[in-house]
């Protein structure tokens, strides 16, 4: 019946087109149904979280670091959970990354703490003997930029739906109102460390860098949602 069309390579090509086209709309479509891309329970990273997650981009450490587990059994035994895409849904990029000097950091939040997370970055070998990840000192003095984080939570709430509370709204009235929850939850971090400078700057309402990426790293895995109810 289409054997016209086998010699016909102008609407061959065409027939090809048509098909990969329908096929790709068939898998892309699902994705436009927003209620069903992030996995059940899943909440948006606090903007001290995302404050963690610009530090984690600007210093690099997706050049050595992966956060995606592949379903194989290799990977799963050592870092557990193979990774879903619904647990990406409100990260605006992923990072996913592509090289892996170092082990992949996607469920780091379930076997590291702020204590260990604190040693390894000020001197990684003080916890990991022979370890050639670089120490990142400066993160303990830096102090983190929380009005872009919270310009982002602002932007990702209002261009993508993002489901952030309505105490997170535009301009420079709401942010310094939303500022004491930020400094909150650092100080809950900062209470589990050791470092003066840091408990210091904390105290005098200054958020380090190093306790904004702690408090991001210890997002990172299963905590920040319920995977029993996926
Ligand atoms: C030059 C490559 C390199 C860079 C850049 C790098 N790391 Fe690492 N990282 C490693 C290596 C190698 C290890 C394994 C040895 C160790 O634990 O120290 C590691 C281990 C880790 C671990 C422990 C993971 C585990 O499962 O035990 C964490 C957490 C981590 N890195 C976070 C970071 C963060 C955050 C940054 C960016 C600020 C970063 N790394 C940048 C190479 C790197």
């Amino acid at each position: 019946m289409f054997h016209w069309l086998e010699k016909n390579p102008f609407f061959f090509a065409v027939g090809v087109f048509l098909v990969i086209a329908f096929a790709g709309l068939v898998e892309i479509l699902p994705n436009f149904a927003e209620a069903s891309r992030p996995v059940a329970g899943l909440r948006p990273y606090t903007v001290l979280e995302l404050a963690g997650k610009e530090v984690y981009k600007k210093d690099n450490c997706i050049a050595c670091h992966s956060q995606l587990i592949r379903p194989f059994k290799a990977e799963t035994d050592r870092y557990g959970q193979y990774s879903l895409s619904g647990e990406y849904a409100y990260d605006r990029p992923f990072l996913w990354g592509s090289k892996r000097t170092g082990p992949d950091l996607h469920r780091v939040g379930n076997y590291r703490t702020t204590e260990w997370h604190e040693n390894h970055m000020w001197d990684p070998t003080s916890v990991v003997p022979g370890s050639i990840m670089p120490a990142y000192k400066h993160q303990f003095t830096n102090i983190a930029d929380i009005a872009t984080a919270y310009a982002e939570a602002v932007t990702v709430k209002n261009a993508f739906h993002t489901p952030y509370g309505d105490d997170i709204q535009p301009g420079k009235k709401a942010f310094e109102a939303y500022k004491p929850k930020v400094l909150a939850e650092a100080k809950k971090i900062a209470a589990q460390m050791k470092n003066k400078d840091v408990k210091d700057a904390v105290a005098a309402g200054k958020i380090p860098e190093v306790v904004a990426l702690i408090a991001y790293l210890n997002s990172l895995g299963t905590s920040r949602y319920d995977a029993k109810s996926k």
